[in-house]
This record gives C-alpha cells, structure tokens and sequence, in this order.
C-alpha cells in the first residue's frame, strides 16, 4: 500500500491530488483565469506561490490522509510555462524536505495519458489535445510514440486565441463550445491535415479576418471552427488506429472535455469497431490526481529521488546528489521520456 501526492503546475492550474493504490483520494485544484487577455507566466506563477500551501492544506483535510502517511510527493517536472513549473517544484522539493519523504518527477503529457487508464482502457491511441499540445501518441517498444501532432499551436492554445480576437476571456474553450451550439450554419475554412499532422495557424487567421470582416455571427464562427478542426483531429487519429492495429481511443487534455469532439470520436469508433474511452472532465484539464497516479506507478517501480541511499530496502535509480540539481524540464518532448514502468 503507498499514499503518493502530486503537484501540477506546468500552466494555468495549480493541483494537487492523492492517490493511494491508483485510488484518487483528493483532487483539488485552483486555476488562474483572466476576463479578458490571455495568460501571462509570471502572473500565473505568482498565483500558485500564493495559493499552494492553502491547496495543500485543503488536499490533506478532504482526504483526512495526516502528513505522515504520504509515502512520496510527485510533481510535473515538465513540459510547461518555466515561471510556472519553478513554483511546483520548488513547493515539491519543500514537502519532500519537511516530510523526509522521495520526490517522483512526472512528465506532465505522460501523466494525461496514463491517467486515462482509470477508464479501464489497457493499450489506446489517445488523441491529446490542450492547450499547448495536440499530439496522437501510442506505447510502442519502450516509449509512448508521437503518430501525429499540430505542426504549429495547439489546438487549446489555438481555441484560446480565437476566443481572446472576440474579447472572451481566459480559457476559450467552454464558451467558445457555447456559442457553438447555438449554431448549425457552416462557413468554409481551410482544412488543413498534413499526413498525420495538422496545422492551425492559417485556420486562426482566416478565421480573424472574418470575425473583423462582421459579415459572419460568432455563433457561426464558433461552429465552423469546431466541425473544421475537431474533423482534422479525428481524421488524424483514425489513420493512426489503422496504421497502430490498436483496438482503443482514448481521449485526454482540456480540449477532451468538449462534446462535439467527443461526439465525433465516438462516431469514428463505433464505425471502426474501436472501444472509446474518456474520462471525467475533471481529469482532462490539468490536475494534481493525474501526477499523483503516474507517481504512485513510477515509485512502485523505483523511479524516485530521495536524500537516503536505501529507502524501505528498495533500490533507488536516481544519486542522493541529484535531488539538489533536479530542475524542470520546461521542452520535454513525449517520446523522449524512457517508459521504465511498464
Ligand atoms: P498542456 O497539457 O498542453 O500543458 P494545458 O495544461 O494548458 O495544456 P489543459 O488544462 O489540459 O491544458 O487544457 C486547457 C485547455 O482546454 C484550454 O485551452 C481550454 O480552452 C480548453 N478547454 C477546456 N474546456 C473546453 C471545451 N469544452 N471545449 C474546448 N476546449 C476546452
Ligand atoms: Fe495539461
């Protein structure tokens, strides 16, 4: 039995989850938005310093797990907004200081995907898409493998812009699907799918010059967008369940929580005769359970940082003098990272 808590906070959110035996105890989370404007690093990086020790202290009273029995503190090593990830780890190496405890480093796209096995999915193509990625990844031989991704923005990142060109706030995405469905009027946009890539620059600018244009409703707009883009997303990972075999799709990020999207997935799916997965919106945005979960596997594996040379007789993988020079890996690419836990 372990109790594993994990940090995330590569962007936006600052989280922090519990998970004891891949069971979340405590997901809790609190998120930076703005009214209007987009996010800027250093403002969300001064929320989470202000907020993470409240967060912490709420985490421990809802799970009434006591400080003593976290076996280890997990964190998003990367990739991610540096002002961002630096307050994470700072407050992670703090909590494994004060508890005596190791300290797991998680790979923040891993752990979106890894997480999605809560859904009892075993070996899926998932299609992540948030706010800075949009990849098609799939576990093969050591390494969760890129299929395909967004050659330019991400696909939330992209939703996110758009909104901020209509003077909508901090995240676009529910509002933007709002507007979306009070709509069924298509207006043509560039679809634009690469091979197993897409690109979404030009989508956004000439989406910008017809939102300048006032000839078209938001509504409309918002609508187009969604059947365009989301279309291109599915159609990529279509291709990628054909070229795989895998009999699973799995859904993961923010961008997952949308309904269109889900909808068009499942469509995909029931025509393939592919199973599809996703789980609740709660664990596609960024959250704290997702680090927790992927750290809790790490650590029963040994993939762990502590100050002493032995911990519970276990080998350890890591130096005792890499706890100090353990940094943030604010590029790490998925396909970078060796799967040492499967
Ligand atoms: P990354 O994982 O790339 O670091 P992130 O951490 O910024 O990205 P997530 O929390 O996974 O992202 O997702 C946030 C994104 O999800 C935002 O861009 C937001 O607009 C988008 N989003 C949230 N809900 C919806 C929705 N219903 N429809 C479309 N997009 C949505
Ligand atoms: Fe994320």
């Amino acid at each position: 039995m372990s109790t594993i808590l994990g940090i995330e906070s590569t962007a936006h959110t600052f989280g922090i989850g519990i998970v004891s035996d891949g069971k979340i105890l405590v997901n809790i989370k609190d998120t930076y938005t703005t009214e209007a404007g987009g996010i800027i690093p250093t403002n969300a990086a001064k929320h989470h310093a202000e907020i993470s020790e409240k967060i912490y202290c709420e985490a421990l009273n809802i799970s009434k797990i006591s400080e003593d029995k976290i076996d280890a503190i997990a964190f998003s090593q990367g990739p991610g907004l540096s002002p961002c990830l630096l307050e994470g780890i700072k407050f992670a190496k703090h909590l494994s200081k004060k508890l005596n405890k190791p300290i797991v480093p998680v790979h923040h796209c891993i752990a979106h995907l890894e997480i999605g096995k809560i859904t009892k999915a075993k070996d899926p193509v998932m299609l992540y898409v948030s706010g800075a990625n949009t990849q098609i990844i799939a576990y093969s031989t050591g390494k969760y493998r890129i299929f395909g991704e967004t050659l330019d923005l991400g696909v939330g990142n992209f939703i996110d812009t758009f909104a901020r060109n209509m003077g909508i706030g901090f995240p676009g995405g529910p509002k933007i699907q709002q507007l979306a469905s009070e709509s069924k009027n298509y207006v043509e946009l560039p679809y634009v799918v690469k091979g197993m890539d897409i690109s979404l620059s030009g989508i956004l600018t000439n989406l910008k010059q017809k939102f300048n244009s006032k000839n078209y409703p938001k509504e409309d707009l918002c609508y187009s967008m969604q059947e365009t883009v989301f279309a291109m997303l599915i159609e990529t990972a279509e291709r990628a369940l054909a070229h795989t075999g895998k009999k699973e799709l799995l859904l993961g990020g923010g961008v997952a929580c949308n309904s269109r999207l889900q909808e068009m997935a499942k469509k995909m799916c029931d025509e393939r005769g592919v199973k599809f997965f996703v789980p609740p919106n709660n664990l596609l945005t960024d959250n704290g359970a997702m680090i927790a979960y992927l750290g809790e596997i790490m650590f029963k594996k040994n993939g762990f940082l502590f100050k002493k040379r032995n911990y519970d007789g276990r080998k350890i993988l890591f130096e005792e003098k890499d706890f100090d020079k353990l940094d943030i890996k604010p590029r790490q690419r998925t396909d970078e990272v060796e799967v040492l836990w499967k």
